[in-house]
């Protein structure tokens, strides 16, 4: 088919109506093992000299439909399902450094990323420096002679931090290393980092892309080279594939990603605006607001400031008490489904992280990260305004 508009492409993405006997919905095919035709098509398939499939771990044809999707609405040549986000950020760094290699990434993002790094910093010596990535100037500051990966997260979680794109892309190309952005928050919907210049884009496609809290999984995209590379020694030796029968739930929810994310980012402007307004929230991070720091790099590189708001309350006991309050805002940990979740990152997501990672990372003990869902947004806007004057 020819490209069209990404609505469109998103309900049709890795459609493939002529082999699966005209089927709407691509076949959840369950093998885990496929035979060959003879000993020649058994050596290719091994030698990967002719595409197929051959055992489950290294692939099946229903997460190739997924990865083709995702490969399509993100502009790049290829993708990678597995099995979580974090598989795919593990095998996306990995693939990409061996030990003695250095990586920058920034001092605010998705905590267990960061414990990822620490993790690999200690047992290879892979080591990390920690930027602050609003200001891309850091990245370029901070490369060294062995810098082979220039970590991204845009908009970071929790505190919506937004990095340039295009000038970190840049500095990663003119520095032989590659750049790679997790691309959970905004999804391609939102923002496509490889027509920015960026090499790779990770999601945890648990969030946005299944879109209904009911997975877990994640995908990574890039060119061929750098996709077969993460696929046939990351993915294949550590075996983190994602299961058929997820892929095709991630597939699912993929075609109503446009119409989810035209809603989720419709509400959270107006929340935003609202909680930017109300006398009780100190402070509210969200791109698409004017006096957000880098609300002018987020119009360049961003179709849509997506559904994700953070906002400072003071103290933690306010920002206990207000989540305590809620009633139609789901008090849980993830983000990027159909219903608004709501969470106390100090107490929650970072509270692995010491006092000090936590102040480092921007999280401040009032903190409260608000998953904007496609609920009504009088309704939302509603709740939150009656947990507020609780606290
Ligand atoms: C930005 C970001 N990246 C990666 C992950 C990890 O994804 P998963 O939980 O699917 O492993 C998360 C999870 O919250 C996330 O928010």
């Amino acid at each position: 088919m020819k490209k069209k508009a990404f609505q469109t492409w998103a309900v049709h993405a890795g459609e493939d109506l002529k082999n699966n006997f005209g089927s709407l919905s691509v076949p959840v095919f369950s093998a885990s093992v496929f035979a060959f035709s003879d000993a020649d098509e058994g050596a290719a398939l091994h030698n990967y000299e002719k595409e197929g499939f051959f055992y489950g771990r290294l692939g099946n044809p229903t997460q190739q439909a997924l990865e083709k999707a995702v490969a399509e609405l993100e502009g790049g040549e290829c993708a990678y399902a597995l099995a979580s986000g974090m598989a795919a950020v593990s095998a996306a760094i990995l693939s990409n450094v061996r030990s003695g290699d250095h990586i920058i990434a920034p001092d605010s993002m998705y905590s267990t990323t960061t414990l990822f790094l620490g993790e690999i910093g200690e047992r290879y010596g892979i080591e990390t420096t920690f930027v602050n990535a609003e200001d891309s100037e850091n990245y370029a500051r901070a490369i060294r002679e062995n810098t082979k990966v220039l970590w991204m997260e845009t908009p970071s979680n929790p505190t919506l931090q937004i990095t340039d794109i295009r000038r970190v892309s840049e500095t990663a190309k003119t520095n032989g290393a590659v750049s790679i952005i997790d691309n959970t928050f905004a999804t391609p919907f939102n923002q496509r980092p490889l027509e920015l210049g960026a090499d790779m884009t990770v999601h945890s496609a648990t969030k946005y892309l299944g879109g209904h809290s009911d997975l877990t999984a994640g995908v990574l995209t890039g060119n061929r080279e750098m996709v077969q590379r993460a696929r046939q020694t990351i993915g294949k030796l550590y075996g983190g594939n994602i299961s058929p029968q997820v892929a095709w739930l991630v597939l699912r929810g993929i075609k109503t990603l446009a119409l989810r994310m035209e809603r989720h980012n419709h509400n959270a402007f107006a929340i935003a605006h609202m909680l930017n307004d109300h006398p009780l929230v100190s402070e509210v991070f969200y791109p698409g607001l004017e006096g957000h720091k880098n609300h002018e790099i987020a119009k360049s590189q961003m179709n849509g400031f997506g559904g994700m708001i953070s906002f400072d309350v003071g103290t933690a006991e306010a920002g206990k008490k207000l989540v305590n309050s809620l009633e139609l805002c789901t008090l849980a940990t993830s983000l990027g489904g159909v219903e608004s979740i709501v969470q106390h990152s100090a107490s929650m997501t970072h509270a692995t992280l010491s006092p000090a990672e936590r102040a480092s990372a921007g999280i401040s003990d009032g903190l409260i990260r608000l998953s904007v869902g496609i609920e009504d947004k009088e309704d939302l806007v509603e709740d939150l305004r009656q947990a507020l004057q609780k606290i």
